[in-house]
C-alpha cells in the first residue's frame, strides 16, 4: 500500500497558516491534518470550524479533521460545511459511532475512527466494514511533540490483519512521534497514513523530512 503522509498544523506556526499550508504542499505532503480539542475531551484546547474556513481557500489538499471532542456529532455538518474531506471522531467520545459514521459519510465525507492508546483494537472490528480509516493514536491524544508508544504497533498489526480477514482497504492511519524513525515501523506493522507535526514542521528541510518517512 502506497503511504500518504498527513501534516500536522498543530505543530505549524499559527501567524502564518497561509506560508505553512503552501510549505506542506510544496514538500509532497498528500493531506493536512487539522486536530480539534474542547478542552474536555482531551485537557487542552486548539482550533475550530471558523478556522478550518478561514484556511480551506489556501490549500488544494484534502483536509484530514481529527475530533478530540466529546460530543462529535453535534459538529459534524460545522465541519462538513468549513470544508473537511474526512472526519475521524473518537471511539471513546460520547454518541452511537455507527451514526455519526452515517452522518459523516451522508454529507459525502470520508469517515474515520480513532482509538487512544489504551483502547484495545478489537472494539474497532465489528465497525471496520463502515469505515473508510481507522486513526490509532500512538501517544495519548492532546499534544504534539510527545514520544511514541511502542505497545501501539501490535494494535496496528492487529487492524490490519483484522480488516484483510474482512476484505476491506482499510486506511491505518497513525498520530503522534511519527518521524523517520518511527515511520518503518508502523509502515512494516500495516499503517498507511502517517500523521507528522514536529517532524516535519520543525525540520530544517520539510521535503526532506517528509521523503524520509515514505523510504
Ligand atoms: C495529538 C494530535 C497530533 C499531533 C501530532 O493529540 O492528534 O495530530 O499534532 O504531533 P507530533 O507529530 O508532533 O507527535
Ligand atoms: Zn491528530
Amino acid at each position: 500500500m502506497e503511504t500518504k503522509i498527513s501534516a500536522s498544523i498543530l505543530s505549524a506556526d499559527f501567524g502564518n497558516l497561509e506560508r505553512e499550508l503552501r510549505r506542506a504542499e510544496e514538500s509532497g505532503c498528500d493531506m493536512i491534518h487539522f486536530d480539534v480539542m474542547d478542552g474536555h475531551f482531551v485537557p487542552n484546547l486548539s482550533y475550530g470550524v471558523p478556522v478550518l474556513k478561514s484556511i480551506r481557500k489556501y490549500c488544494r489538499l484534502p483536509f484530514d479533521v481529527h475530533l478530540m471532542i466529546t460530543d462529535p456529532m453535534k459538529f459534524i455538518d460545522a465541519f462538513a460545511d468549513a470544508g473537511a474531506d474526512n472526519i475521524t471522531f473518537h471511539l471513546e467520545a460520547d454518541g452511537d459511532p455507527e451514526k455519526i459514521i452515517e452522518k459523516i459519510r451522508s454529507r459525502g465525507l470520508t469517515a474515520g475512527i480513532s482509538v487512544k492508546p489504551k483502547t484495545p483494537a478489537e472494539l474497532v472490528f465489528p465497525l471496520i466494514k463502515k469505515l473508510d480509516m481507522v486513526l490509532v493514536m500512538t501517544v495519548e491524544p492532546g499534544f504534539g511533540g510527545q514520544g511514541f508508544i511502542p505497545e501501539t504497533l501490535e494494535k496496528i498489526s492487529a487492524l490490519r490483519k483484522e480488516a484483510e480477514r474482512q476484505g476491506c482497504a482499510l486506511d491505518i492511519e497513525v498520530d503522534g512521534g511519527i518521524g523517520y524513525n518511527t515511520s518503518p515501523k508502523v509502515r512494516a506493522a500495516g499503517a498507511n497514513v502517517l500523521v507528522s507535526g514536529s517532524y516535519i514542521f520543525k525540520a530544517e528541510d520539510m521535503a526532506s523530512a517528509v521523503a524520509s518517512m515514505r523510504r
